[in-house]
């Protein structure tokens, strides 16, 4: 499928698209190591909460030992400034199968999609990396922007609410960050601009499993609170924001 036809459903998902003003600012030559350093923590937070999902709702303690494991270079990479990024290439497995625990309302299906994404995750933050020893960009800490966070204030605090609309916001992430991908691809280097539309395939489908796996989850139809936060997501994206980053609304 050509991409063009990938982002069809992406496009009518998210509700809006993205303001050209972000894109001017993102290829700017200023902002360029800063979109590949957010893009790098992106990926790594990507991975993180899926993972922060299935262990929280899903698996058993073994399996959750074993995932944490899978995940500890990446971040002591990123938080310690641990170990060298070629190293993490092959770290990128986990070590045992992830079985649910016996309480867990919520099946294997939740989990294979989370250890798919993670793994996919994972293997992008290594390939941003890559970029980035391409680019000459040195790693250094960033603040987060005010996306994600932006949107999970509005999660429900009961359950199954809590989960479904995490869900939610986690398939937004991932349909916004396709977008943007697209955006950028023809304005930017060749080989950063078919790094970008690599991932368009991946992400879509990350955006389409979240989508699933909350409305399979939820004993009612999804589709309001989808809109929801669909209004939330769109207006984040599309109201003033002074601190450029790969989610940030129009540059002031
Ligand atoms: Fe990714
Ligand atoms: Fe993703």
């Amino acid at each position: 499928m050509p991409f063009s036809e990938l982002l069809v459903p992406i496009k009518s998902f998210l509700k809006c698209e993205t303001p050209d003003e972000w894109v001017k600012e993102a290829i700017k030559p200023e902002n360029f190591s800063m979109l590949l350093l957010d893009h790098l923590i992106c990926e790594l937070k990507a991975s993180q909460s899926a993972m922060f999902l299935i262990r929280k709702y899903a698996v058993d303690k073994e399996s959750g030992n074993a995932l944490l494991e899978w995940l500890k270079p990446f971040e002591q990479y990123i938080y310690k400034r641990e170990g060298n990024w070629r190293d993490l290439a092959a770290k990128n497995k986990l070590t045992k199968s992830v079985v649910p625990k016996s309480n867990s309302p919520y099946g294997q299906d939740l989990i294979d999609k989370m250890v798919l994404l993670i793994k996919e995750e994972l293997h992008h933050f290594y390939q941003v990396l890559e970029m980035m020893d391409h680019y000459d960009v040195e790693y250094k800490s960033i603040t987060p922007s005010r996306y994600a966070k932006g949107m999970l204030k509005h999660v429900k605090t009961h359950e199954p609410d809590t989960l479904i609309d995490k869900l939610i916001c986690g398939a937004y992430i991932e349909a916004r960050s396709c977008e943007r991908f697209a955006k950028l691809a023809p304005h930017v280097d060749k080989r950063l601009g078919d790094f970008y539309i690599s991932l368009l395939r991946s992400e879509a489908r990350h955006y389409q499993d979240y989508l699933e796996l909350a409305q399979s989850i939820s004993p009612e139809d999804i589709t309001e609170k989808v809109v929801c936060f669909g209004k939330v997501e769109a207006d984040l994206i599309s109201s003033p924001d002074a601190d450029f980053k790969f989610h940030s609304g129009i540059p002031t």
